[in-house]
């Protein structure tokens, strides 16, 4: 399983790079609506510094207005993604995009049904949000195993990205339940790095070298 960075937030995805973990970067409008600066702009920020794939989410919701909305997303860098909400619109202009060689990522997927009708239609990723389902008393990983399973039955070349990632166990759920990726907050990201026996076995390691015999 890969690891993408879920954030709009350019020191967060430099340093997550840093760690030489990074394979993607997605975002949304609610994470770009944070960082109050122009989309485009931001893009090209993100683009340069990551060569894996960037999400950038279309707003408008009507096919023909996504599709044309994708396509100068996709102007912007060749690493650019185009991300669609899972609605009739969307699927129309997913397969229109697919068309035209854009990479898609079909996004707010919540039942396997949706994620077959995105591959279907061509997109390059499916995104089922696990923390949104767990959040309401559903299963979000049955939802990423489900997928997997069908997926791999009927050959489908889509990817899943685990997406709505809200702690490390969720991380580990998804590679296990078959994600190729998971799109992780940066907070998150710093979690996975953490042990509290690593901290005390580097804390021990110093303190015994530093009292070593000389
Ligand atoms: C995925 O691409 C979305 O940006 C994201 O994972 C949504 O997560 P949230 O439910 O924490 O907003």
């Amino acid at each position: 399983m890969l690891f993408f960075i879920d954030t709009a937030n350019v020191e967060e995805i430099k340093e997550a790079q840093s760690l030489g973990i990074l394979s993607g970067v997605t975002t949304n409008p609610s994470l770009v609506a944070k960082e109050n600066v122009s989309f485009h702009d931001r893009l090209r920020e993100i683009t340069a510094i990551v060569s894996g794939s960037v999400s950038a989410e279309v707003i408008s919701l009507k096919a023909e207005e996504m599709i044309d909305e994708g396509k100068e997303l996709a102007e912007i860098a060749p690493n650019i993604t185009v991300k669609v909400p899972m609605t009739p619109d969307g699927l129309k202009a997913v397969k229109a995009l697919t068309d035209l060689g854009i990479k898609t990522n079909v996004t707010l997927i919540f039942n396997a049904n949706q994620a077959l009708l995105a591959a279907r239609a061509g997109a390059t990723y499916v995104s089922p949000f696990v923390g949104r389902l767990d959040d309401i008393g559903q299963n979000g990983m049955e939802l990423i195993s489900t997928i997997s399973q069908m997926f791999d039955i009927h050959g489908i070349e889509s990817q899943i990205i685990a997406a709505s990632i809200r702690h490390p166990m969720h991380v580990t759920e998804a590679a296990l339940h078959g994600a190729h990726i998971a799109t992780i907050p940066f907070n998150v990201i710093n979690q996975l790095c953490k042990h509290p026996l690593t901290d005390q076995g580097i804390e021990k390691f110093l303190a015994d070298w530093n009292n070593r015999i000389q």
